[in-house]
C-alpha cells in the first residue's frame, strides 16, 4: 500500500486533492495529512474521510523541523503532495513575513525531512519516492501582450510578496533537484474555483456576498484576467504528473478558460439568479447593482495565462469541467453548504474583512 503525506490537506485545493484519490484509488492508498490549521485550514472539510482506516490527521506546521521528521521516522512515505502555503494575495500584501516563513522556510524543512529520509548511501533514492511541490502561475508575473502564455521556459518575475515567496519556494525544490538530485516535480497552477474555497478570494467572496444583498467589491476597472480552472481537474493533473510525469520537470497545468474579473462578477449574479427560485427572499438583492469598483490591490497583475502545451503532451491531460459547468457545481455547492460558509465566515472573517475592505473606498 502507497503512503502519501499530503500537507495543507484542510485547505481548499488539499482537501478535494484529499478526496479525489481516495475516489479513485480507494482502499489501495493510505493518506496522511499534516496540517497546522490556520485560519484556512477546515477540519469539517474532510468529515466524509475521516473515519476512514487509511486515513491520518497530524496537527503540524511545516516549519516544525522535529514534528515532521517524526512523520517520516514513523511512516513509509513513498509520496509527499505539498499544498500548505499561505496563499493569498491581498494578505501578503499586509504581511509579508508570515508568506516567507511558511511558504520558503515551511518548503525547506518539507525537503530536508523528504530527503533525510529518503537518500541512501550512494545519493541515490529508491525509485518510488518522488515529492510533488504545488505551485502557481504568479511565479511568472504578468503578461501584457494577449498574444502570450507562460510556458514552463517563461522567466520568473513574480510581482506580490506572495508570488515572490512561492518563487523561492520553486527555486529551492530546483536547487534540491539539482544538488541532491532529489526526486521531485513542481506544478504551477493557473487560478482554481470549486467547493471548499475559503470567501477571502474572489468567487466564493463574491458568492457569499451576493446571497447576502452585500458590495461585490471589484478591484480597479475589474478587467483583470485570471485563468480559471475548475479544482477537481487540478487535483487530476497533480496525480497524473506523479504517475507519469518525467522527474525533475515542471509542468504548467491550466485549462485554457481567461475571463475578466467583471465577467466572473457578473455570470456569478446571473448564475444565481437561475439558481434561486422566485420565492427566496435574497433573489430580490441578487443583481449587478451590487457591483461596486473599489480601489485597486497595490502590483495589481493584469493577466495571467497558462499554456499547458507540455502537460497535454506528455501525459494526456486535459480539463474535464468547462467553466459554465464548473461554475454551476460549485454555485450548487455553496447552496447546499450554507452552514460550512456560516462556519468560516463566523469570528475572524469579520474582521478580516473589515481591514481589508474598509477603507477601500
Ligand atoms: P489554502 O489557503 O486554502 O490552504 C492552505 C492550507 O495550508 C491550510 O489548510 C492551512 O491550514 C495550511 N497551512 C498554512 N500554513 C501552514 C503551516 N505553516 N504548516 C502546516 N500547514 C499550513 O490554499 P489553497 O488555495 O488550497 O492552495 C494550496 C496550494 O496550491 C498552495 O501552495 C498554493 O500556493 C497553490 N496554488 C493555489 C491556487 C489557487 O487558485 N488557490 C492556484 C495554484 C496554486
Ligand atoms: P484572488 O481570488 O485573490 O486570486 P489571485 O489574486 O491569486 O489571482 O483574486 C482574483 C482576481 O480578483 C484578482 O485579479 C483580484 C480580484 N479581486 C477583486 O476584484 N475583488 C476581491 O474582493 C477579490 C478577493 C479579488
Amino acid at each position: 500500500m502507497r503512503t502519501y503525506l499530503v500537507t495543507g490537506g484542510a485547505g481548499f485545493i488539499g482537501s478535494n486533492y484529499i478526496h479525489y484519490m481516495f475516489k479513485k484509488y480507494g482502499d489501495s492508498i493510505r493518506i496522511i495529512n499534516v496540517d497546522k490549521l490556520t485560519y484556512a485550514g477546515n477540519l469539517e472539510n474532510l468529515r466524509d474521510v475521516e473515519n476512514l482506516p487509511n486515513y491520518s490527521f497530524v496537527r503540524a506546521d511545516i516549519c516544525d523541523s522535529e514534528a515532521i521528521v517524526n512523520i517520516f521516522e514513523e511512516n513509509d512515505i513513498d509520496r509527499v503532495v505539498h499544498f500548505a502555503a499561505e496563499s493569498h494575495v491581498d494578505r501578503s500584501i499586509k504581511d509579508p513575513g508570515v508568506f516567507v516563513r511558511t511558504n520558503v522556510l515551511g518548503t525547506l524543512t518539507m525537503l530536508n525531512a523528504a530527503r533525510n529520509a529518503w537518500e541512501l548511501p550512494d545519493g541515490t533514492y529508491p525509485e518510488d519516492k518522488k515529492f510533488l511541490h504545488v505551485s502557481t502561475d504568479e511565479v511568472y508575473g504578468s503578461l501584457s501582450n494577449p498574444e502570450d502564455y507562460f510556458y514552463e521556459t517563461t522567466p520568473y518575475d513574480p510581482h506580490s510578496p506572495y508570488s515572490a515567496s512561492k518563487a523561492s519556494s520553486d527555486f529551492m525544490v530546483k536547487a534540491f533537484m539539482d544538488t541532491y538530485h532529489f526526486p521531485a516535480n513542481i506544478t504551477n497552477c493557473s487560478n482554481n474555483y470549486g467547493p471548499y474555497q475559503f470567501p477571502e478570494k474572489l468567487i466564493p467572496l463574491m458568492i457569499n456576498n451576493a446571497l447576502h444583498g452585500k458590495a461585490l467589491p471589484v478591484y480597479g476597472d475589474g478587467k483583470n484576467i485570471r485563468d480559471w480552472l475548475y479544482v477537481e481537474d487540478h487535483c487530476k493533473g497533480i496525480d497524473m504528473v506523479q504517475e507519469k510525469g518525467r522527474l525533475f520537470e515542471t509542468y504548467n497545468i491550466g485549462g485554457h478558460n481567461e475571463r475578466e474579473n467583471i465577467q466572473i462578477v457578473k455570470t456569478i449574479i446571473a448564475q444565481l439568479r437561475e439558481a434561486l427560485s422566485d420565492e427566496d427572499p435574497r433573489k430580490a438583492a441578487v443583481s449587478e447593482d451590487l457591483i461596486k469598483y473599489v480601489e485597486d490591490r497595490k502590483g495589481h497583475d493584469r493577466r495571467y495565462a497558462i499554456a499547458p502545451d507540455k502537460i497535454k503532451a506528455e501525459i494526456g491531460w486535459y480539463p474535464e469541467t468547462c467553466f459554465e459547468e464548473g461554475i454551476k457545481k460549485t454555485i450548487r455547492w455553496y447552496f447546499d453548504h450554507e452552514e460550512w460558509m456560516a462556519h468560516v465566515t463566523s469570528g475572524d472573517y469579520q474582521k478580516y474583512y473589515e481591514d481589508m475592505y474598509a477603507n477601500r473606498g
